[in-house]
Formats: structure tokens, sequence, C-alpha cells
């Protein structure tokens, strides 16, 4: 060997050891970050007719008798976590959880709805899931609305009627007052984007109105506005005294441009995509973004309407909703594949936005809608960072189903990898993000899908009056990371059960 391979090789091996410690470095957790689980109340609460609540608009969805539900399931028992929730917690505790996520049934506070009449008896049932949360260790992360609000606002047309903002307003008034004090950290809304589509442009979910191109723009549109008057209710009322933080839960998928190179169709796909709900609040200027506004409005008007579909916010709403939380919370699950669509003859875009979104056949499947592709977590994060100048991100939702039983290592290794995309993201490309959430804790009512798609790190018997509770082995895998506070791979850990 001459001295100039001799010295090659010494570069050779210093490099890659100093690329595995940066590696190793990059896989910790920053102090100060949390990780938890999460629930929505519907999906995990039962007791529906209980402590007086009146029924949601998801009782009255899965009662109804041509329920599209899969089995024509319900969440009438659920988990029962209305009276389990102490086991719950114990376990949580014991994984070494920092924060459970969990939202709060708008009827089981509010039996008309409005604050004339609070029911003691379900607001009893949060302050002291709260408390518990509290005693054993952790943060609750409280979610006010998961799209459970009452039943009869449906009738009304539910978030297609501007009267649900000042509705939304006054149960969020209540709650701040009532649970404020126990509370640093709050989510006004979850995924508004997916319910407007799901639930407003389809009838996949409640409410099924089913107007697409119109219902999820009115939808949405209202939505924001109910959370900035939340947001505004807080600061006027409650933060000097209570010193939380609100922000709001939204869907944000990655598209992969397709071909590769055309990052102009992607850019569109974020905008019209995670920007929808997202820019109106976190951009400096405001409003939806800049290109949906164009498609939409372009559309309408070839459509030959005297006005666009996608509502319009006056100045001083755009003013209100601007800036209006403190965090983003985004729940990040899969990605999809964009490619640009050609406008029909007529010059319109097929789907108001001219991008056609497509499963890349290779990616491996979880469910229907789920592939596993842990990239689209680090680049939906840097993405938010470029785009809104790096606001502090809380993970509200990321985690995968497994199969019946105990032996979940699909779910780990997806956690595995997704927890890593998002470490590098961090600890590499500098994004704010201050805690991870895994869906779900428990197996539970997984809306349209009943309980056939299994999200929990804890198993639970259905069939069982008591639902039984198992915890999976991610379980011990996650304790493990908890005691370590950073990411281990589960080959490194040998045996775990
Ligand atoms: C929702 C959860 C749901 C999860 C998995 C999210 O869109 O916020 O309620 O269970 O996806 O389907």
């Amino acid at each position: 060997m001459d001295q100039f391979t001799i010295f090659g090789c010494f570069i050779f091996i210093l490099r890659s050891c100093s690329g595995t410690q940066l590696e190793e470095d990059y896989l910790k957790f920053p102090p100060g970050f949390s990780i938890g689980s999460a629930s929505s109340a519907y999906q995990v609460e039962g007791a529906w007719n209980v402590s007086g609540k009146t029924p949601s608009v998801w009782d009255w969805f899965t009662h109804k008798k041509d329920s599209t539900v899969m089995d024509q399931a319900t969440g009438d028992i659920a988990c029962d976590s209305y009276h389990k929730y102490k086991e719950d917690i114990a376990m949580m505790k014991d994984i070494g959880f920092r924060h459970y996520r969990f939202s709060l049934s708008w009827t089981r506070i509010l039996p008309t709805g409005f604050p004339d009449k609070i029911s003691q008896e379900g607001l009893q049932y949060y302050k002291d899931l709260i408390d518990e949360v509290r005693r054993q260790g952790m943060e609750p992360f409280v979610t006010i609305y998961h799209w459970d609000h009452p039943e009869f606002m449906n009738r009304l047309g539910s978030w297609t009627n501007e009267l649900m903002v000042e509705y939304y307003a006054e149960y969020a008034r209540i709650v701040f007052r009532e649970l404020g004090s126990r509370v640093k950290v709050w989510a006004t809304l979850n995924e508004p984007e997916q319910n407007c589509r799901l639930g407003f442009a389809k009838d996949v979910h409640a409410p099924g109105i089913n107007l697409p191109y119109f219902g999820e723009y009115l939808c949405l549109h209202n939505y924001l506005k109910a959370h900035a008057r939340a947001y505004q209710i807080y600061n006027e009322e409650f933060r000097a005294e209570q010193g939380g933080q609100v922000g709001i839960v939204h869907l944000c998928e990655h598209f992969f441009p397709q071909p590769s190179h055309d990052l102009e169709t992607s850019r569109i796909g974020f905008e019209c995509g995670c920007g929808w709900a997202t820019h109106p609040i976190f951009s400096k200027e405001g409003n939806y973004p800049q290109v949906m506004r164009e498609r939409v409005n372009g559309n309408s008007k070839l459509e030959g309407l005297p006005f666009s579909r996608l509502p319009k916010f006056s100045p001083d709403w755009i003013k209100r909703i601007r800036g209006s939380s403190d965090f983003l919370g985004i729940n990040v699950y899969t990605a999809r594949e964009v490619r640009a669509m050609p406008r029909e003859k007529n010059g319109i875009w097929p789907n108001d936005f001219g991008t056609e979104l497509i499963i890349n056949e290779t990616w491996p499947v979880n469910t229907a809608w789920l592939r596993v592709i842990p990239q689209a977590l680090g680049e939906i994060l840097r993405r938010i960072r470029d785009v809104y100048d790096n606001p502090p991100v809380y993970i509200m939702e990321n985690g995968a189903t497994s199969a019946k039983g105990v032996n979940d290592y699909n779910r780990i290794e997806y956690l595995h990898d997704y927890m890593k995309e998002m470490l590098l993201a961090i600890n590499r490309d500098g994004c704010n993000v201050k805690g991870y959430t895994i869906w779900s804790f428990l197996d539970s009512f997984e809306w349209s899908e009943g309980y056939t798609d299994l999200f929990g790190l804890v198993e639970v018997d259905f069939t069982d009056p008591n639902r039984k509770r198992t915890p999976r082995l991610s379980t011990k895998w996650l304790k493990k990371i908890m005691q370590k506070g950073r990411l281990i791979n589960i080959k490194d850990l040998g045996q775990l059960n």
C-alpha cells in the first residue's frame, strides 16, 4: 500500500466514523420533546347516552337504518373509555409517555348544544380524566372538537351554515372557562379538510352531505372562522390567567411529483392540500393560497357561474384568521404522487386544481388508503419549515394498523422509520417540531371502517363486554425508547417478549 492509499483509507474510516456518530446524535429526541398517543371522544368513549349526553352527528350517522359504516358498527360502547380511562392512563404511564391527546364530546358537556345548560356530570368526567392524566405525570393535549357536533345542527346544514361559527365559539368559551385552568395545550379542531372532503363533498363520513366542489369549500370556510373565533376568545378572556397554547390540527400529506422534476405540480398539490387550511393561518399574507384561488375562481367562471365556488373572505376575516395559532398540529400517515392534469377542451380543470393524485403501487400497503412511505414525513416537515417560516409543529397523529394479536412488528417498523425521518428533519434540518403523537393508543371505532382497521398500540377485545385491553409488542419497544431518550431499532433490542 503506498502512502496515498493509506491516507485515503484513513480519511474513509474517519468519514464513516463521524458519519455514524452524527447519525447516532440525530436519533436523540431533543430536550423537552414530548411523545404521547391519541384518541378521540367518539372513537373510544362509548357511553353515548349516559349522563344526559344527547346524540351527536356520529350517533345519528351510525344509527341510521341504511348506515354505510362497515358492519353497521357504532360508537355506542366503543372502548368504553368513559368508564375505563384510569386503566388506559395507567398503561400510558407505564410506557413513559409524556402526553395524551384526546377530544371532548360537545353534547356530553352541552346537551342542548348551547351554554343554556351545562351537564355537570359530563364536565366532571373531563375534569377527572384531565386530573388523572396529570396525576400520572402526563400533559393533557385537548382537542375541543373532533367531528362530533350536536346532531340537530346537522339539520341546519352543519358546517355549511355560517351559524356554526358562533355555535362553536360559544362551546369553546365554556370549555376554556371550565377546564382551562387544567390544560396547557389546546387544539381547536381536528382535520377540517378531511372532515369537509369526506362528510361534505362525499357521504363517507357524517354528516354525508355529498355536495362535491361546493360542500367542502363552504365547510372549511366556516371551520376556519370558528377556529379564529375560539383563538380570539382565548386571547381576550383566558390567556393571561391560564397561559396555555392554542393551535389547530391539519391533515398534511406530501405529494411526490410525477415525473420527479415537476416540482411546480408538487407545490400546487401542497398548496391545495395542506395549504388550503394552513395558508390562511400560517402564511404572512393570509387567505387561501393564491394558486388555489386562481384555479377554483377560474374554473367557476368557465362553468358560467356568476360567483366562485370558493367562498371569499372579507379583509377583516383574512386578518382575524391570519396568525390565529400558537402552533401547527399535523397528522401524517401516507403520501401520494401528483401529476399535472391537462385542462379539458373548454379550458376547465377536471377537478378544480389541475392535479391528479396517484397511488404508487410499489409502495408497501398498510390499509386500503395507507401506503407506508416514511420519507414523506421528512418532506412535509421541511416544506412547512420553508413555506410558513418554521412554526412550532406538533405531530398530532402518525401510525399504522396491524393484524389481530399482539405481535405488531409491522407497526414497530412503521413508527421507527417515520420517527427516524422526523428526527433527521429536526436534528439535521432544523425543523421546529415539539412533539410526536402516535395514533392510536387503543384499537377504536375507525369511522367508516368500523372496528376493522386496528390502529391501537393496545389491542381491545370488542367481543368482551369488559373490553379487555392487551398491550401489543410495540408498547415494550416504546418503553425502551422513552427510557433511553433516543430512537432504537428493534434489531438492536433483541427479544422483546
Ligand atoms: C383522524 C382519526 C382517524 C385516523 C385514522 C385521522 O384522519 O383524525 O380520527 O382515526 O385518521 O383513520
